[in-house]
């Protein structure tokens, strides 16, 4: 199943996909992840925000308290006073297309469901959405109609 679309719009307006992921690089760089040894970083485009914010894993000895990089940004960003995620670029190894877990899907759906997603694929990068990813998700009542 090719989950990754060539017609998803990326507005002019937004930092370029190889500069979010060049963002994403840089989170990654940052990442605390000794027990598994696989750093992952995220760059969070937001609504009203200048420049893409920056988050990473951080794992833990108690390992099932560990938080994924994506769940780090979309904590970082209401943090920060942000709402609404546009976009996200996701690296985990080189290359390889980093697709977001279960929990970290539904997670990022509760601020926007239709949030476009980048990844390194190969030399280049390829692009989806959270909709296309992850297009049941669980919604309350007065999100459903907020929508
Ligand atoms: N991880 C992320 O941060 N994001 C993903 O999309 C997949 C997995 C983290 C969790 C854990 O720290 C490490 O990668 C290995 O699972």
């Amino acid at each position: 199943m090719n989950i990754f679309r060539d017609d998803v719009q990326w507005p002019e307006t937004w930092p370029t996909r190889e500069e979010l992921l060049d963002a994403a690089r840089r989170a990654r760089a940052r990442s605390y992840s000794p027990y598994s040894g696989f750093p992952v970083g995220a760059a969070l485009l937001v609504e009203g925000m200048e420049e893409p914010l920056l988050a990473c894993n951080v794992e833990n000895g108690s390992y099932g308290l560990s938080i994924c990089a994506e769940r780090s940004a979309a904590v970082a960003m209401i943090a920060r006073g942000g709402r609404r995620p546009l976009a996200v670029a996701i690296v985990g190894e080189p290359g390889e297309p980093c697709l977001p877990c279960g929990a970290c899907r539904q997670f990022l759906a509760e601020f926007n469901p239709g949030m476009v997603m980048v990844f390194e694929k190969g030399d280049g990068h390829a692009t989806t959405t959270l909709a296309d990813l992850f297009p049941a998700p669980f919604l309350l009542e007065e999100q459903k109609t907020a929508e």
